[in-house]
């Protein structure tokens, strides 16, 4: 039965009613649809409009739907109900009669979804929380393991300075944890409740707004009824945390794919999250990663997506609104996923020391130290940084790395140069003396592994 008809002549063609119903996708709401239907009824029981044997056995009703749902006991896929609203109120009609026709007094399906769609989000909001905890866990464990290792950090794909392996580490707890942070703000605006806004202009019963947004673990009302039921900024802050998120995620995984590779062997994945080449038998591919890096397509397209929809829409509310859904659930699917096998990947990692050090060692990376040993010596910057990029140039013509060449080969370039630039040279040497708040030193990462630790809750 649909939720209207009285003022139509006949029903609806059957292509229009397969284009316009949304059970195939909003019945993920079913849950969320009862607990406003529940908060609801409490709230027209109080406002005169129910008795409360008629309230009580909505309510009752409604909980026996909402055990069938969760032991997944219902065909919802089989009715012919128009959208999750319906199928529950069709539902609670079959089951008792003229009192479920009563639920909907006052609501809208506008103020409804808004409110299901809220809490919805509100849930997925804490579980992406957990997970990015989860994340940031797992980073900080592989780096506390592998803190003594040194390779190459870079830029633009050059080899630029040595740092330790768990700084690079540490630089996505950072990340990760902005991300739960963009959460944590994201929950404020979509902490309002849209529910006892009616269709667009509020409603005529007397309905406890505050109680009823309480009830339902919101932190207020929305303000504004025309506002409260086409207002979709709250998917819009999650798709843009869920963007920025897999945008980080993304990068990760393409930093281990190079990490990975037969050219740079830094790491070794573990084999339960690689596959193998049909053709190729030495093969061993770092899929997991590569999907990670590739559903930032459907994510980001999500957010634009419901930008666009958003965009030009007259208030209130439009049908266009009802494409908000498909969009955030399936990034929101995505993006836990992509948590989730991340996590799966950063535990199975194995570093490979030697082939870190060695990278780290090869490539000059000790230059702009030679630069800083002249520089303590008195030479300016500018002219330092001249000298040791002839120095480099020179040794690249020996095909030796700097502390290789002998002392008088270097003095050529400075007559400053003595014998305690080796120690400058040194790899450990030049690494740990970086040990200011957020540098790669040695002090500076236990610094930070100890400040992460306190705050992931990690013994
Ligand atoms: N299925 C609709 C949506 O997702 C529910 C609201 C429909 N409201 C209406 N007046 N047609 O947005």
């Amino acid at each position: 039965m649909a939720l209207w008809g009285g003022r139509f002549q006949s029903g609806s063609s059957e292509y229009f009613k397969t284009f316009n119903d949304s059970l195939h996708f909003d019945q993920a709401l079913i849950l969320q649809d009862i607990e406003g239907s529940i908060a609801w009824s409490k709230a027209i029981q109080q406002a005169g409009v129910l008795t409360l044997e008629e309230q009580q056995a909505l309510e009752q009703a409604l909980y026996e739907l909402a055990e069938l749902a969760q032991a997944g006991k219902l065909d919802i896929t089989n009715s012919n109900a128009e959208d999750i609203h319906s199928y529950v109120e069709a539902k609670l009609t079959e089951k008792l009669g003229d009192v479920a026709k009563k639920l909907h007094t006052g609501r809208s399906r506008n103020d409804q979804v808004a409110t299901d769609l809220r809490l919805w989000c509100k849930q997925q909001n804490e579980e992406l929380q957990a997970l990015l905890r989860t994340c940031q866990q797992s980073l900080v464990a592989l780096a506390e393991a592998n803190k003594q290792h040194i390779f190459p950090g870079y830029t633009h794909l050059q080899r630029a300075q040595p740092v330790r392996f768990a700084h690079w580490c540490l630089a996505y707890v950072e990340m990760l944890k902005r991300d739960e942070k963009r959460l944590v703000a994201a929950n404020k605006h979509i902490n309002q409740c849209p529910l006892g806004s009616g269709a667009l202009a509020g409603v005529v019963y007397d309905i406890n707004r505050e109680q009823l947004a309480n009830d339902l673990g919101f932190d207020s009302p929305c303000l504004n009824s025309l506002d409260a039921v086409s207002d979709r900024d709250f998917v819009l802050e999650l798709l843009f945390a869920a963007s920025t998120s897999m945008m980080h995620l993304s990068r990760m995984a393409e930093d281990l794919i190079f990490f990975n590779s037969g050219e740079a062997s830094f790491i070794t994945l573990g084999d339960q999250v690689t596959s193998g080449s049909s053709l190729m038998p030495q093969k061993k591919n770092p899929d997991a990663l590569e999907l990670i890096r590739g559903k930032c397509g459907r994510v980001f397209g999500s957010l634009q997506g419901l930008l666009v929809t958003l965009k030009g829409l007259p208030l209130a509310y439009n049908k266009d609104m009802q494409e908000d859904k498909e969009g955030i659930f399936d990034a929101v699917n995505q993006w836990q996923q992509c948590l989730l096998m991340a996590n799966e990947v950063v535990n199975s990692i194995e570093v490979r020391s030697d082939q870190c050090k060695k990278a780290a060692a090869e490539g000059y990376s000790n230059a702009t130290e030679l630069a800083d040993y002249l520089v303590a010596k008195g030479v300016p910057f500018r002219t330092a940084h001249e000298i040791s990029g002839q120095v480099v140039l020179y040794a690249i013509g020996q095909q030796e790395p700097i502390e290789r060449l002998r002392l008088d080969e270097l003095q050529q370039f400075s007559s400053l140069i003595e014998n305690d630039v080796y120690q400058f040279l040194d790899l450990e040497h030049l690494v740990d003396k970086r040990s200011t708040i957020g540098g790669t030193g040695i002090e500076a990462v236990n610094q930070a592994i100890e400040t992460f630790r306190h705050e992931l809750g990690v013994a």
